[in-house]
């Protein structure tokens, strides 16, 4: 049990916030494991419509918990050991409608979420980044099919590779979100949208969604991604990188083999 997530269900709408603020909302394993258990729970509670995450503070979410990493990374934990993979199996089996509320930062696995939900609102002044190779870490959540497929190869490539933060207006503009609005109606208009699509037809709704993607290859993808991020993880570049954030200064990287 971690009060780092919190859950609440409102006329069809289960909302999930990620609530730790002081830390930007980075994600530890325990919030993995009970935003698993959240979107497991929408999948198979008759009363869930539509799972709709969010931020408390002034963060969507700064990624993994850092230390995570470095802690993982030195344990060679694999899928079956990372509360992660629990909750991305969740997201892409998810038949039911996600929505998606982002003030602030979004990075890594706060991006790619949002590439698993069916409509995003993101605040103009949003800042969505991807800096996995800044990590020396590798794509995942099956963003590696879906980011290009969403906003082509090479402004995909840029956000993997340079790691720089794209803003909630074009984020719109790509693609990426339905609605770029003020910071303080992002809650509101997102509650807005998930209350229109939890009064629709449900059963119409869920074979829209499964029509619309590919539920297994999307696991079969994330599967294939965790052994890269994986290995990268266990490996001295991304110690460097991971031991750099926590020392607050620039990481470097020897020559690669
Ligand atoms: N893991 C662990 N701790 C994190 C974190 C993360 N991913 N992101 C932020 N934090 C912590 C910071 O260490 C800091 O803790 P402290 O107050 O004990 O020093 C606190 O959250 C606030 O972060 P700070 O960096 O001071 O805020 P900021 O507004 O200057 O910058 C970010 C916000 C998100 C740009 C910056 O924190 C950042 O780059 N975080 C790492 C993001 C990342 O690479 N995530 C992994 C993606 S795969």
């Amino acid at each position: 049990m971690t009060d780092h997530v919190l859950t609440q269900l409102a006329d069809g709408v289960l909302s999930v916030s990620l609530n730790r603020a002081d830390k930007k909302n980075a994600i530890t394993q325990a919030m993995y494991e009970a935003l698993a258990a959240a979107t497991e729970r929408a999948q198979t509670d008759p009363a869930v419509r539509v799972i709709l995450f969010r931020g408390e503070g002034d963060a969507f979410s700064a990624g993994n918990d850092i230390g995570d990493f470095i802690a993982l990374g030195s344990q060679g934990a694999g899928p079956d050991d990372m509360p992660v993979f629990r909750f991305l199996k969740a997201l892409a089996h998810l038949e039911k409608p996600a929505v998606a509320a982002v003030r602030g930062r979004a990075v890594g696995i706060g991006l790619t979420l949002l590439l698993h939900c069916d409509l995003v609102v993101v605040a103009e002044d949003a800042l969505l980044s991807a800096p996995f190779v800044n990590l020396a870490l590798a794509p995942e959540a099956a963003s590696s099919l879906l980011l290009p497929a969403i906003v082509g190869h090479p402004r995909a490539f840029e956000i993997f590779a340079l790691g720089e933060p794209i803003s909630g207006v074009k984020a719109e503009q790509w693609g990426l979100a339905n609605r770029a609005v003020p910071a303080a109606e992002v809650d509101a208009l997102a509650f807005e949208l998930a209350g229109k699509v939890a009064a629709r037809a449900p059963n119409s709704i869920r074979k829209t969604k499964a029509l619309m993607r590919d539920a297994e290859r999307m696991w079969a993808l994330m599967l294939r991604e965790g052994e890269a991020f994986g290995s990268q993880m266990r490996s001295p570049e991304a110690m460097e990188a991971f031991m750099a954030f926590s020392q607050k200064r620039a990481p470097v990287f020897a020559t690669g083999d």
